[in-house]
């Protein structure tokens, strides 16, 4: 995919008229009911080829913003007997989440499991996949889906300010570490089950890991780091379909801490003017134009794509 060029220093102006691009300017956006009866026919279609076999579906940060709205938006589109595990540190969220999941659709099953991924190792990974969708053993789902969309902006000052390794090595812990730990759990678990399995792999991604915002030096390389190890899955594996997408800036608890913590007084201001000017996402019109996509099937697998760019 041919990258966007923009300057390196990226002007905050630029950036809001990036950002700024109405709904209506993305043909392929279909929302509302026309929307799910036009996803459910394909998902339908699809199903039947695959004999309606129940998903397993696997969802980082599962507790509010982005990756809550991964399981609502995905959860009535899923067949009889699917398995969702939600991965995140605040029970209460996940409880608020499994709710949701349950509600939209009582036939599958939502595990919520609280897990600090900082700090989860290889065997805490292995075992709550095992534990919460199957063993090699088990009857092999219809498709399996990870979305990699936990993530943290963590310190948002100037590089000749950064002073403390403890909060750096915690950072990439999380954002980088924990995405390959569990992706490998997954991928080995994957591999033991018997029949074809369609597989797709979606980090949650960021216009940061093509683009330099100033103060945002961890997050931009952390969002970088994640879109290269992803890349690098998608030629190891040409099997499994893999997507880098970028969801367009949401109005979560993400977005409160760029307005209030970042340094960059540009930044900073920008943030807080697309607040005010009502320009930021809700996270379920990002899900539904994500789940669209993966659905048509078409990007070339190690893609980095962008909401506003499909
Ligand atoms: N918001 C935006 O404008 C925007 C734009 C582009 C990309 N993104 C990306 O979208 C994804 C979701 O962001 P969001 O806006 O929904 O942010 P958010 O509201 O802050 O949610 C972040 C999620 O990550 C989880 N998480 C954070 N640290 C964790 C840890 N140590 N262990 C386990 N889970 C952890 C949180 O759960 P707990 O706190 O319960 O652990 C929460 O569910 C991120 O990858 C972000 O970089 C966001």
């Amino acid at each position: 995919m041919e990258l966007p060029s923009f300057p390196p220093s990226f002007p905050p102006s630029l950036l809001t008229r990036r950002l700024a691009l109405p709904l209506s300017a993305t043909p392929l956006l279909r929302l509302g009911n026309q929307y799910s009866r036009d996803l459910r026919a394909e998902r339908e279609s699809e199903m039947s080829d695959s004999g309606g076999a129940p998903w397993w579906v696997v969802v980082t940060g599962a507790s509010q913003g982005f990756g809550a709205a991964i399981c609502t938006e995905l959860a009535p589109l899923l067949p009889p007997g699917s398995r969702v595990l939600g991965l995140a540190r605040s029970q209460q969220g996940l409880a608020t989440t499994a709710a949701a999941v349950t509600k939209a659709n009582p036939a599958i099953t939502f595990s919520p499991v609280v897990m600090d991924l900082a700090t989860a190792k290889a065997m805490d990974y292995e075992a709550t996949l095992k534990d919460h969708l199957g063993t090699g053993q088990s009857t092999p789902p219809g498709q399996a889906l990870l979305f990699h969309n936990a993530g943290s902006l963590g310190t948002v000052k100037y590089l000749r300010e950064m002073d403390d390794a403890t909060r750096l090595s915690t950072y990439f812990d999380l954002n980088i570490s924990s995405v390959i730990l569990l992706n490998a759990a997954f991928m080995r678990l994957i591999s033991t089950l018997s029949g074809k399995v369609i597989v797709k792999v979606i980090n949650v991604s960021s216009l940061c890991a093509l683009e330099p915002f100033k103060s945002w030096g961890l997050y931009c390389t952390g969002k970088a780091g994640r879109d290269m190890l992803f890349k690098v899955l998608a030629v190891e594996d040409p099997g499994v379909r893999v997507l880098n997408y970028a969801p367009g800036p949401l109005d979560t608890g993400m977005q409160v801490h760029a307005r209030t913590m970042t340094q960059d007084d540009d930044i900073r201001k920008t943030f807080t003017s697309m607040k005010e000017e009502g320009k930021l996402l809700s996270c379920q019109s990002s899900v539904k134009k994500l789940l669209q996509f993966l659905e048509k099937d078409e990007f070339k697998s190690g893609d980095h794509v962008d909401f506003f760019e499909v």
